[in-house]
């Protein structure tokens, strides 16, 4: 018996492309299956003015498969000098839906975010005042707060108190790992929505340090216990629109990742549907994927749900590649670690 799922063509709400051979190699993987990105604004240098992020929309715009029909989202790096009237002028043009924030040295290339809150007051203000969102890396970088505690730790000391201080910020917690953020989003309003990755509904820290290191599952946040992977699950499968999507696929290519100081990232873009797919279908939710994947989003953004739509068909284990060739590099795609059912129709 074949069974099939329609869903409105998804959309991934936290996304790296990346910039040059990369972009050009990992571009068609998300363009593929999804109508619309987030893009991350964490180059090098970072994407920080309205015109940074027209510059890099073009060349995204020029690195896109003919025919494809995916629109990039842009993205602002908050710094402690980023201008207010800069940030609300590329919102009110279209051409910036939102602006990132990274704490200092909590990631990849977060080495020009923020260190002191205060600075970035007259941002966030804007930006309430202007509806515009915030998302946010939700890691504490204080060298004292162990890295499996950072997003716990950083709700209460910074991201609970950016929240009372400026009433009317709509802000996403990205990537979220724990039961803490997702108790945090469930105990507030609609202003505050949270993305979930694929890899963390199916990873725990078990996964990367269990029988060697696996550096291809070793990504930031990092993968918590077992307890906080489930409560992803109940979260994303739940229906609840404040949770959506976000893939936070981030190519890095092997030598980088296979390596004595190895790069943060799990490269999801490839395999994300069909990994979405088994995980709803294990946890009796396959009729909660479309919320997730391709309403809950648009609904948090103010934006319309894509028209056209994806068939997702189930049966024999999906053929997908170990990794893709770009010319920055191969690039390993993410291991669920079972075999996957439901396949994309092209
Ligand atoms: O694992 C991650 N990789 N987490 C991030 O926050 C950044 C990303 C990247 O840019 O590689
Ligand atoms: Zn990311």
């Amino acid at each position: 018996m074949t069974q099939s799922l329609i869903l409105r063509r998804p959309d991934d709400w936290h996304l790296h492309l990346r910039d040059g051979a990369m972009l050009a190699g990992v571009l068609p993987e998300t363009a593929r299956h999804f109508g619309r990105a987030i893009v991350m604004p964490n180059l090098v240098p970072p994407v920080v003015t309205g015109a940074d992020a027209a510059a890099y929309r073009g060349r995204i715009m020029a690195a896109l498969p003919e025919g494809a029909d995916f629109t990039p989202l842009m993205t602002l790096y908050l710094t402690e000098q980023t201008d207010p009237n800069d940030v609300a002028a590329a919102h009110a043009s279209g051409l910036v839906t939102a602006v990132k924030l990274y704490p200092a040295g909590a990631t990849t290339n977060s080495a020009s975010g923020v260190t002191d809150f205060d600075k970035v007051r007259g941002v966030l203000e804007k930006m309430a005042e202007i509806g515009m969102p915030l998302c946010v890396h939700g890691e504490d970088t204080d060298p004292a707060v162990d890295i499996f505690d950072r997003e716990a730790v950083f709700i209460d000391r910074v991201l609970d108190p950016i929240r009372r201080a400026t009433p009317g910020l709509r802000v996403v917690m990205e990537h979220i790992t724990t039961a803490d953020g997702v108790a945090y989003v469930q105990a507030n309003d609609a202003d505050l929505g949270a993305t979930i990755t694929t890899h963390h509904l199916i990873i725990n820290r078990n996964h990367i340090l269990v029988g060697g290191i696996k550096p291809h599952y070793y990504c930031l946040p990092v993968a918590k216990r077992e307890s906080h992977r489930q409560a992803l699950v109940q979260a994303a499968t739940s229906g609840d629109a404040r949770f959506f999507l976000g893939t936070d696929s981030a190519p890095h290519i092997d030598p980088l990742k296979e390596n004595a100081c190895g790069c943060a990232g799990c490269f999801t873009a490839t395999n994300t549907l069909s990994c979405l797919a088994e995980v709803f279908e294990t946890a009796g939710a396959l009729d909660k994927l479309e919320a997730f994947t391709s309403l809950n989003g648009p609904a948090f953004y103010r934006l319309p749900p894509n028209e056209a739509t994806l068939t997702l068909t189930k049966g024999a284990p999906v053929a997908y590649p170990a990794k893709i060739q770009t010319g920055a590099g191969p690039v390993t795609v993410f291991d669920p670690g079972f075999p996957l059912h439901w396949q994309v129709e092209a």
